[in-house]
Parts: structure tokens; sequence; C-alpha cells
């Protein structure tokens, strides 16, 4: 039942405030986060974390989250490249896998490598009942609700959610993070339902920049610490469905090569909350209008401002927390894909060639 929508792929996107909150308040209670006994950091020296596609780049932004707020080095990669590779596992490992559907073949073969190995195995996942789950000492499900649409939306944000509350936890555990500091972080989550419906009325300008990028051969996603995995995601995104071919790279590569590419016809996209970052992506995207190239910024009203009037097009996010953005930034990400996809009439929610769960590898 697509509720009154046209594509299951837009009530997705659009019921992510509900879903959202709904997915959030299965693991608060109070300023507590509710995990399974025994789900505790502080005798983990590493994780390890293997996905593929969408759920991948959740987890490549789970490692700057773990990182940067726990303190606790994390290795990211995807499960084709992981599975056959032989990596060596260190001691007080901890193995997290990340699938919406729970049956990905290399994810599942990924996970298995790592049964003896690892000091234990995490799983994120959508499907409660799926053989990752099964498998996992812990499953923590996203609960993010059925997603049919092929190209992943819902389950994007509720797995960042979900790796976002073990992040806090982490940092908790380890003693990174007072518990005056994880109430504010759960109460700006708490929040974010809120602003997510902020963002979805901002709706008409990415639609009005979609129709306008719909046209191009090759996009570019540029985006530096939480925006480069999301970067990712947007480009991938964009290719599922509208089957215009992006690219991702970070801010800070674009002059190791890609900025060869740039001229009138490659929009590219700068994701770039105003942050401590901001600054260093600004003057990315300079030196991309310099050669002629058109952007699209995604940003916050400060940062708009401070950008300048040469941008080809602007989408004004409201602001949160830096740490948030990667929840916030993945709805225009989405509706770009979406409304690309729309303007050129492509079936948006079964994009040719592509199956909603890859089980085989
Ligand atoms: C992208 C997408 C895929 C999946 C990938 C992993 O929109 O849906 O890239 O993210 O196939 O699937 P799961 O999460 O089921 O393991």
């Amino acid at each position: 039942d697509k509720s009154g929508y046209k594509h299951f792929m837009a009530k997705e996107i659009w019921e992510q405030p509900t879903v959202l909150a709904d997915a959030l308040s299965a693991y608060l209670d109070g300023d507590d986060i509710v995990l399974p006994e025994g789900l505790d950091f502080s005798e983990t020296d590493r994780v390890t974390m293997v996905a593929c596609g969408t759920a991948y780049f959740a987890c490549l932004t789970a490692k700057y989250w773990f990182e940067t707020i726990a303190g606790l080095p994390v290795e990211t990669d995807v499960a084709s490249e992981f599975r056959y590779r032989e990596p060596p596992i260190p001691d007080r490992s901890t193995a997290l896998f990340v699938s919406q559907s729970g049956e990905t073949a290399d994810t599942l073969a990924a996970l298995r490598y790592c049964r003896g190995k690892a000091d234990r195995i995490l799983s994120v996942v959508n499907v409660a009942e799926s053989s990752i789950a099964r498998e996992s000492d812990i499953a923590l499900p996203i609960h993010a609700g059925v997603e049919i649409g092929v190209a992943s939306t819902k389950a994007f944000t509720c797995q960042l959610n979900v790796l976002y509350l073990l992040a806090l936890k982490a940092a908790s555990d380890r003693g990174r993070m007072t518990s005056e500091e994880l109430a504010t972080a759960l109460a700006e989550l708490r929040a974010l339902p809120g602003v997510f419906n902020a963002a979805l009325d901002r709706d008409a300008s990415v639609a009005e920049a979609a129709r306008a990028m719909a046209e191009a051969r090759d996009v570019l996603f540029l985006g530096r610490g939480l925006m480069y995995p999301l970067a990712h995601e947007g480009a991938l995104k964009l290719k599922e469905i509208s089957y215009i071919h992006a690219e991702a790279y970070a801010s800070g590569e674009l002059k190791h090569g890609p900025i060869a590419l740039i001229d009138k016809a490659v929009p590219v996209v700068v994701m770039a909350p105003n942050d401590h970052l901001f600054d260093k992506t600004v003057s990315n995207m300079q030196e991309v209008m310099a050669r002629g190239g058109q952007v699209l910024l995604i940003t916050d009203a400060t940062g708009a401002e401070a950008a300048g009037e040469d941008v080809w097009r602007t989408v004004i996010l409201p602001e949160v927390s830096p740490r948030l953005t990667p929840l916030l930034y993945a709805l225009p990400a989405q509706l770009l894909a979406y409304h690309a996809a729309i303007a050129k009439g492509t079936d948006v929610d079964q994009p040719r060639n592509l199956a909603k769960s890859v089980t085989v590898e």
C-alpha cells in the first residue's frame, strides 16, 4: 500500500520523520540507551564493520562517529572484498554487520568468516528473522518497517540511528562522554524527526535542482568528514534509479584527479553543513566554479550566506548538531535521486537490473 504516494520510494522517504521517531523510542528509556545485556565497549579495542551498498555507507559514516566520539578504531570494508582477503582479526575485536534484508550473501559470508575470530558478532538489520540476525551474537533491529522500494531510503537513516546510538554507548562505556553530554546528544536526536519534517518541506527546491540536473550525463558528489560517506550514498542513489552516472569524492581529493572532469556539463553536488570543515569545502567548491562547474550546494542558512552568490543552486536545510548531519542530509540526497528519476521517466521502485535482496554473490 503506497498510502496515496505515487511510488513506494516516495512513501518511504516521506515517512521517515515518523519511522525515525518510532525507531528511536525503541532504544531509549529517558536518558538511557536501551541495548541488550552485555553490549559494552569498554573491553573492545577495535570494531570491524562490513556491509554492501548503502549499508556499507552507513558503516563508513559510523567509522567517523566511533573514532571521533568514542576514540574507538574502526575498520570498514565492503563484504565482497573483505571475505576473500583473509583479513587478520586482532584480539578484543567486535565484528559488526549491517544489512537491511539480513540475507545478503557476501555480508553473511563475511560474518561466518569472523565467527571464532572476533570476540563477538553484532548485526544491525531490518529483517529481524533473517540469516544475518540469526547467526549474530547480538542482532539489533533498526525498526524501519518493511522497505519495498529497491533503492534503500528509510533503512539507511534507521541504520544510521542505531549506529549513532552504538557510538554514543561506546563513548560512555569508554569514559569519553559524561552523562550530561549523553543526555544532550539524546535530546538532539529526539528532536531530529521534527527537523526531518522541516527538511522535507524543502522538497520543491530539491525537485527543481533535480529537473535541471536530469539531462546531465555525469554528476559529481563532494563531501568532507561526515559528508564524505553521504556523498557516496547520494551518488549511489542517483545512479540506481535515474541511471545518471554519478561519482563521489572526498572534497580534498578533487585536485588529485577528478577536477579534470569539471566543465559546464558536469553538475557538482556539494554537501556542506556549516561545520568545522565548511571553509575547506567552500574553497574546493570555488575551484569547481572557477572551472565552469555548476554547483548545487546543500547546506544550512549560515553556510548559504557564507558561500556567496555564484553557486548555481542552493538547498537550505535546518541547522542541527554537526554529528547528526548524515541523517538529515540523507533526505535531500534521496529526494534529488527521486526527482531526477521522475524527470527521466525511469522505474523508481524497480530500477533495471537490481534486486531488493542480493542472495547470490
Ligand atoms: C541501495 C541498495 C543496495 C543495498 C545492498 C545491501 O539503495 O539498496 O545497495 O544497500 O544491496 O543490501 P542489504 O542491506 O539488504 O544487505
